[in-house]
């Protein structure tokens, strides 16, 4: 079996159809959707754009929805959560709808929606998201959202854990040099990863917001079970 790994979902040419996908943005929209799902809502919709988040939000018409998301890094007026995965508490989101929409994360979700198993991943789940993926025996591909377009190490090194989960699984399998790269990185950095990370655009950008708290909590390892999957336009457990 392999893995190959995308920096930007903009970068994938290919046919996902016969591919089990894992979208990362670890900074943060799918940190945010993994600590969302542990801590119990019911279900995710990502949309593109923040007028469809609206627009979405009134179909669904129920005081249960939240719409939750950012405009790079900032919160979206009238929305009732920005992107700090710090927010989703289960006090605030247990057994509610969320509606969704992020610069770059739900985007790449968007685009590698026709995989024929979509799950999200982030540092919080890289070992339960590798045994969601690797119990479905198909060829993996990773997908990073990036940033604005760009490669975005945060999610290479995110992407670098889950490819060190997966060969635990399974030593056997073929790397594309991307990934053999990814997990180059994640070796040497996993120590510190906050360090590593330091002058990078988005981490700075983060900083900069006085998200340093986000930061350190989605770098966490392993910490969470959730592996939300997106099926028909929803994610959920
Ligand atoms: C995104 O989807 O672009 C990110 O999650 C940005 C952010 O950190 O808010």
């Amino acid at each position: 079996m392999a893995i190959e790994l995308y920096a930007t979902a903009g970068s994938v040419e290919k046919d996902l159809r016969n591919h089990v996908v894992i979208v990362v943005d670890a900074l943060r929209a799918t940190s945010v959707m993994v600590t969302a799902t542990q801590n119990g809502v019911r279900f995710i919709i990502p949309v593109s754009e923040v007028e469809e988040a609206v627009d979405m939000a009134r179909q669904l018409g129920n005081q249960r929805v939240l719409l939750c998301g950012e405009r790079q890094a900032l919160p979206i007026p009238e929305f009732h959560l920005s992107n700090s995965p710090l927010e989703y508490t289960p006090e605030m989101v247990a057994g509610r709808v969320m509606v969704m929409t992020t610069t770059n994360g739900t985007r790449a979700i968007l685009r590698a929606k026709d995989a024929r198993s979509l799950y999200l991943g982030a540092f919080l789940n890289a070992a339960a998201v590798a045994r969601a993926a690797r119990e479905s025996g198909e060829n993996i591909a990773i997908v990073c959202a990036g940033t604005n377009g760009k490669f975005s190490l945060d999610d290479i090194l995110c992407s670098g854990a889950i490819i060190s989960r997966l060969l635990e699984l399974d030593e056997n399998q073929y790397l594309d040099d991307l990934a053999r790269t990814a997990l180059t990185l994640y070796d040497s950095y996993k120590g510190d990863l906050r360090a590593s990370l330091a002058g990078c655009t988005h981490v700075e950008r983060l900083r900069a917001l006085g998200l340093e708290e986000d930061i350190r909590f989605c770098l966490q390892e392993d910490v969470m079970d959730a592996v939300p999957r997106y099926v028909d336009g929803v994610i959920r457990a």
